[in-house]
C-alpha cells in the first residue's frame, strides 16, 4: 500500500514516519516533505507544493495512493480533499466547506454563537471606523484576529487603546494581510491556561487523541511574541476525565452537529484550541482543521493504533469501535527555531544531529524547517527541529528531551528551555 502525507513540517514527518510504521505499507510520500522524511525508512520526498492541489491529485492517481493525509491547513482550506474526491481518491481532512472553521474566524465566532457554544464575548467588523468606535469603551487586554489564515501571525492581543487601533488599521487597511484581513474579530480577552484538543472525526463520532499542551510564546515563562509553537507534550495532565466530559459535551459533539445541520460534514483531524479558566469552564479560542504542530510530534510518538487503519476506517464512516491507544509514558518535544523566529530569519545554516541519537529508544528527532544539501542538511524554515524525548513522567520526559537537545549541533538555532514547565508544577512528588 503507498500512503501519501502532504505537506513539510514537523508535523509532516511525525504522520510519515507513523505512517511507514505498519508491515504492508510499502512506500509513503512525502510532498515535499524535509531532510528528516528524506532519511525515514520507506519514505520518499516528492517535489510538489501542497498548494498545486492538481498535481497532487495527479500524483496520487499515477502512483495508485490509497490513502493522502493533509498536514496543514492551506490546501484544506483551498479544497484539496474536493479535488481529490472529485477523482475518486481517498484524502483524509475536511472538505473545503468544513473547512472554514478554520478559514474564517468570523464564521467560527458566528457559528458559536449560533449554537450556543462556550467562546468568549465578540464582534466583527470590515470597516476601520465602526471597529475604532467600538474599542473605545472596551476593556483591556483586548483580542483583535484577522479574519482569515495569517499562520499564526493574525492574532493581536492589545494592552491600550493606542496600540488597539494602530492593529485595527493595520488588519483592515488591507496591506498587511491581504485578503484575511478584510474582516476582523474583536473578542475578550480569556484568562487560564490552553489546551489542545485533538480527535479524529467522521462527522458523527470522535475519536479522541490524547490530550496535549503547547507553548504559543516565544520565551520562557510564556512570555515574547506568539509563534507557531516552541514545544508541545503529552498528556496534558489539566485534562482529567471530567474536564473531557464537558469538552466533548459542550464543544465537540455540538460543533459537529451543528456543521451537519449546516450542511458541512466534518471528516479528519480537528482541533480545538481551549481556555480553561480557574474554575475550569472549557471556552473556544480557536478550531484549527489538522492535526496540531508541534503536538502531532509528542502525540504521534506515543501512539500504538495503526494510524494508516485507524484515518480508512474514519474516511469509511466506520469508526464507533475504534478507540486510539498511547504509551502511558509522556513525550514531550523542544522545538530548535532560526534566530530572530517569529520574524524575520535566515536560512541555509547546516544542522547536525550526533549519530548516537538515532540509537536511542525515548528520543526522536523531528525535523521542520530542513532539507538536505549534497551529503549535509540544512535549515529552510523557522521552526527547524523538534526534539521529542519520552519518560516515565513529564519531568523524565523533559530531561530526555533537552540531553537530546545538546546532541544538536548548530549556531543559529535557539530553543526554550521550561518545556512543560506548568506539568511538571502539577507532579505531586518533587
Ligand atoms: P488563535 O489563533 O485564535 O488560537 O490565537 C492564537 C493564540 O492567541 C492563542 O493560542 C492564545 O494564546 C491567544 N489568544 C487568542 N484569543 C485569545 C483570547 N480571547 N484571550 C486570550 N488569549 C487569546
Ligand atoms: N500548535 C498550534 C497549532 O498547530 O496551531
Amino acid at each position: 500500500m503507498k500512503i501519501l502525507i502532504v505537506g513539510g513540517g514537523g508535523r509532516e514527518h511525525a504522520l510519515a514516519w507513523k505512517c511507514a510504521e505498519p508491515p504492508y505499507v510499502d512506500k509513503v510520500f512525502c510532498a515535499p516533505g524535509n531532510a528528516g522524511t528524506a532519511r525515514e525508512d520507506k519514505v520518499i520526498n516528492v517535489a510538489i507544493s501542497p498548494e498545486d492541489l492538481e498535481r497532487l491529485a495527479s500524483f496520487a492517481e499515477e502512483e495508485n495512493i490509497a490513502l493522502t493525509i493533509v498536514g496543514p491547513e492551506a490546501p484544506l482550506v483551498s479544497g484539496i480533499v474536493n479535488a481529490f474526491n472529485a477523482r475518486g481518491l481517498k484524502c483524509f481532512g475536511p472538505t473545503k466547506e468544513a473547512s472554514v472553521l478554520e478559514g474564517s474566524k468570523v464564521f467560527t465566532k458566528d457559528f458559536l454563537h449560533r449554537h450556543g457554544i462556550p467562546t468568549g464575548k465578540y464582534k466583527s467588523f470590515s470597516d476601520i471606523s465602526g471597529a475604532l468606535n467600538y474599542i473605545k469603551d472596551c476593556e483591556f487586554p483586548l483580542v483583535i484576529k484577522a479574519d482569515g489564515l495569517a499562520s499564526g501571525k493574525g492574532v493581536f492581543i492589545t494592552s491600550d487603546l493606542v496600540e488597539a487601533e494602530g492593529v485595527v488599521r493595520t488588519i483592515l487597511s488591507g496591506n498587511k494581510f491581504g485578503e484575511a484581513g478584510s474582516q476582523i474579530v474583536i473578542e475578550e480577552f480569556l484568562d487560564g491556561e490552553e489546551v489542545s484538543y485533538i480527535c479524529m472525526t467522521d462527522g458523527y463520532h470522535c475519536v479522541p487523541f490524547a490530550s496535549s499542551q503547547d507553548h504559543k510564546a516565544r520565551d520562557d515563562g510564556d512570555s515574547g511574541p506568539n509563534t507557531g509553537g516552541m514545544g508541545a507534550y503529552s498528556p496534558a495532565p489539566l485534562l482529567d476525565s471530567d474536564l473531557e466530559h464537558r469538552v466533548l459535551e459542550e464543544i465537540i459533539y455540538p460543533t459537529l452537529s451543528g456543521l451537519r445541520e449546516e450542511g458541512k460534514l466534518y471528516k479528519g483531524f480537528l482541533y480545538a484550541g481551549l481556555m480553561i479558566n480557574s474554575k475550569k469552564q472549557p471556552k473556544v479560542l480557536e478550531f484549527n482543521c489538522r492535526f496540531g504542530d508541534p503536538e502531532a510530534q509528542p502525540t504521534l510518538f506515543r501512539l500504538k493504533t495503526d494510524l494508516v487503519d485507524a484515518c480508512l476506517k474514519t474516511l469509511e464512516g466506520d469508526i464507533g469501535e475504534l478507540q486510539l491507544e498511547f504509551d502511558s509514558k509522556t513525550a514531550l518535544g523542544v522545538v530548535l527555531a532560526a534566530n530572530g523566529y517569529p520574524e524575520s530569519y535566515q536560512t541555509g545554516w547546516s544542522v547536525k544531529v550526533a549519530e548516537k541519537a538515532s540509537g536511542l529508544k525515548d528520543l526522536k528527532i523531528f525535523h521542520a524547517g530542513t532539507a538536505v544539501s549534497g551529503d549535509a542538511v540544512v535549515s529552510t524554515g523557522g521552526r527547524v527541529l523538534c526534539v521529542v524525548g519520552r519518560g516515565d513522567n513529564v519531568r523524565e520526559a523533559q530531561k530526555v528531551s533537552y540531553k537530546g537537545v545538546d546532541l544538536v549541533e548548530s549556531s543559529n538555532l535557539f530553543y526554550r528551555t521550561d518545556i512543560g514547565y506548568r506539568a511538571i508544577a502539577r507532579l505531586k512528588s518533587p
